[in-house]
């Protein structure tokens, strides 16, 4: 009699980066033999694909587990094997199991890859055609103060142009029509080695001559100056199949000019642009450590603008980031009654463990502050926005 093959299930909290990662995740058990379990409750193997953006993240994903261990506990039959991955695995793993103690396993991050041919079950919803998220980057360099990311998820690391386009030459070949772009700051694709204090001068200083980096660094730019972003946008956009490019997400600190004009010129990529402020004031910015001021990005935003009327922005902003006062918080919502953001998530700030924010500032704005401060950037945003109403840019 054939054996029945062993089942997985993976569980998925958080952002689009983790959902990929899953679709690996899936693609490596089934590589192993292993078949899709329609529920957690019949699995062999349960990986729990945790985020921990935000406390509340964390919670979510512990309150999960709790569910899992109390519907074994109650039926007295076997748990699945337990394997946490995902960006809780920050936390390292004597704290993990000493936290979570159903957990049998954690999978740190940068074991998931780029290279395992993804399961893609459900990603071809797209206004009916096939869409696909793609992994070209892991991790961050940008070290935002607030941010868990760097040290969850890792230092940069750039997909190889091969790589992602032997992906990509895949998904044209099974009918894929659109692609999504990932990484957590996708304009610093390919430059990760270039190091951040020259990435910072070629975009502060307009008389930084590229060919005064030493030579070490020069190999990582093209020759002719244009971003390697560009050039990988250039080239999927060669695939007559690829009908729309999108990427996510992008830091406003390194958004070069060239990108802007690939943006105006190649109407493959989406008119919609997410592009994190975090914060309208340069005193707040600055704390963050985010590489830009509010007057650089409006720069942008009106660049943009200027290239195609029609795009459109998106954003994220973070509330009650510590030592914020209401003039810092004012310059935020200044900003968004003047800038025509669609869309804005905005976030309550959250310490967490680790960052430098949490360990420079004592978290001292209190929640009901933060609350009314999400609500009133919210209306502006999210919900005027539903209203005509004059805007600047
Ligand atoms: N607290 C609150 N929001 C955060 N974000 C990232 N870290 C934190 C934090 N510690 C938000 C940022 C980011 C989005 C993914 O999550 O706005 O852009
Ligand atoms: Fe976090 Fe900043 Fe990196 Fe985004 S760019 S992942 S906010 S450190």
């Amino acid at each position: 009699m054939a054996r029945q093959a062993k089942t997985y299930f993976i569980h998925t909290f958080g952002c689009q980066s983790n959902k990929s990662d899953s679709e690996r995740i899936a693609g490596d058990y089934e590589a192993r033999g292993y078949a899709e379990a329609k529920d957690w409750r019949v699995c062999d193997e349960l990986v729990v694909n945790t985020c921990a953006i935000r406390q509340s993240a964390e919670d979510r994903a512990k309150g999960f587990l709790h569910n899992v261990v109390t519907f074994f506990d109650e039926q007295n039959i076997p748990r699945p094997k337990i394997i946490l991955t995902g960006c809780m695995t920050h936390h390292g793993h004597g704290k993990i199991y000493e936290m979570l103690p159903a957990v049998d396993e954690i999978l740190p991050i940068n074991e998931v890859g780029f290279n395992q041919a993804a399961v893609r079950k459900d990603s071809i919803t797209r206004g009916g055609k096939k869409h696909a998220w793609i992994p070209i980057s892991a991790g961050c360099n940008s070290f935002c103060t607030y941010c868990i990311v760097p040290y969850s998820r890792g230092r940069e690391q750039s997909r190889s142009l091969e790589s992602i386009l032997t992906e990509v030459e895949r998904l044209v070949g099974e009918g894929y029509q659109e692609i999504t772009l990932l990484g957590q700051n996708v304009n610093s694709w390919g430059l990760e080695k270039l190091g951040i204090g020259f990435r910072k001068l070629m975009m502060e200083r307009e008389d930084f001559n590229r060919e005064d980096l030493p030579d070490n660094q020069t190999q990582y730019l093209q020759p002719n100056g244009t971003p390697p972003f560009v050039k990988l946008l250039q080239a999927l956009s060669s695939f007559p199949q690829i009908e729309k490019i999108r990427f996510l997400t992008s830091n406003p600190w390194d958004f070069h000019d060239e990108l802007v004009e690939e943006i105006g010129r190649n109407k493959k990529i989406d008119r919609f642009i997410h592009l994190p402020v975090q914060s309208g004031s340069n005193s707040v910015l600055y704390r963050m450590n985010r590489g830009y001021t509010r007057e650089t990005y409006l720069d942008l935003v009106t660049k943009l603008k200027a290239v195609d009327p029609l795009i459109t922005i998106g954003t994220d902003i973070i509330v009650g980031f510590p030592d914020e006062t209401d003039e810092e918080f004012q310059a935020t919502v200044e900003l968004a009654k003047t800038v025509d953001w669609k869309v804005g998530f905005v976030a309550m700030y959250s310490p967490r463990p680790g960052t430098a924010s949490w360990r420079i500032y004592p978290d001292n704005i209190p929640h009901t502050i933060k609350k009314q401060r999400w609500e009133v950037l919210d209306q502006i945003i999210n919900k005027d926005n539903l209203q005509v109403r004059p805007k600047i840019v």
